[in-house]
């Protein structure tokens, strides 16, 4: 499938696509975006993927956890990303308390988020306890997209943010849940902040895209909260993250440069008026 634009030929990213890669040795490229001008930028930009993260109940709203962002509050942000895009795929995060429930109360959850937004899959985290809702969606014909390792909806049994899995015990669960998502029908799987060594087990071992954030070099692609990457937070230092940006000192310095220009009188001048 494929769009034109500009005399440009877009290739539409689709599922298929995306396991291709994996097939061919491609590394998978996916950023968190949230909003329409943002993702028009990374998705001309060529980006694989965009994930509508419930992040955004942190890094949009200023929550400490992403457990208070509403299944609207995703639609909202799904919708205006959607209508940036012309080539990546969309997923969107089923919010926490959108699909814990039952498989009905999940589906339910997903038709509202791919009929509202025009979405093209969804994100939930879990494994073996999810499995009857993951199974439903994707009957229903949505594709899903799991998420192991540290699941931040779960942040209030973990009690901390600190890398999961470096137990074998752990590790083998983790492992045996990707299994059964890969069986289920999942089309890729988030690892997060994770040993490398266990990523690399279970990117080789699953034939679905593994997409790693803290899950080292080994897995099919890699995932990042998109202001984290640019550098609009500053507080936020994991040792995961590469900065590509320093957004906050630019913004600093382009918003005190601003204030000068106005308090001066300098802006606006005679050719920015009417
Ligand atoms: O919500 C989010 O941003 C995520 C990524 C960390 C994978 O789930």
């Amino acid at each position: 499938m494929s769009v034109h634009s500009e005399n440009k030929e877009f290739k539409k990213i689709t599922t298929h696509a995306l396991l291709a890669m994996k097939q061919r040795g491609e590394k998978i490229s996916m950023l968190t975006a949230y909003d329409f001008s943002m993702a028009t930028i990374l998705d001309d930009a060529g980006i694989d993927i965009l994930l509508v993260g419930d992040s955004a109940s942190n890094v949009m709203a200023g929550h400490e956890t992403t457990l208070p962002i509403t299944l609207d509050q995703m639609i909202y942000h799904a919708a205006s990303v959607i209508r940036a895009i012309k080539r990546c795929l969309v997923v969107v995060d089923l919010p926490f308390g959108s699909y814990q429930g039952n498989s009905k109360e999940a589906l339910n959850s997903t038709i509202r988020i791919m009929k509202e937004s025009g979405a093209h899959s969804v994100k939930m985290e879990g494994g073996e306890e999810i499995l009857d809702s993951v199974k439903r969606i994707i009957s229903a014909g949505v594709p899903v997209m799991g998420h192991l390792g540290l699941t931040p909806q779960s942040i209030y049994k973990f009690g901390t943010y600190n890398v999961r899995a470096k137990e074998e015990e752990e590790a083998e669960q983790l492992l045996q849940n990707a299994r059964l998502l890969e069986q289920a029908g999942c089309f890729s799987i988030v690892l997060e902040k994770i040993p490398a060594s266990l990523g690399k087990r279970v990117a080789e071992e699953i034939k679905i895209p593994i997409i790693g954030i803290g899950a080292g070099m080994h897995v099919d692609g890699q995932v990042l909260v998109m202001h984290d990457m640019l550098g609009i937070n500053k507080e936020f230092n994991p040792r995961f993250l590469r900065r590509y940006l320093n957004m906050y000192e630019q913004i600093i310095d382009a918003t005190k440069h601003y204030i000068n220009d106005v308090k001066s009188g300098d802006f606006p001048n005679e050719h920015e008026q009417y």
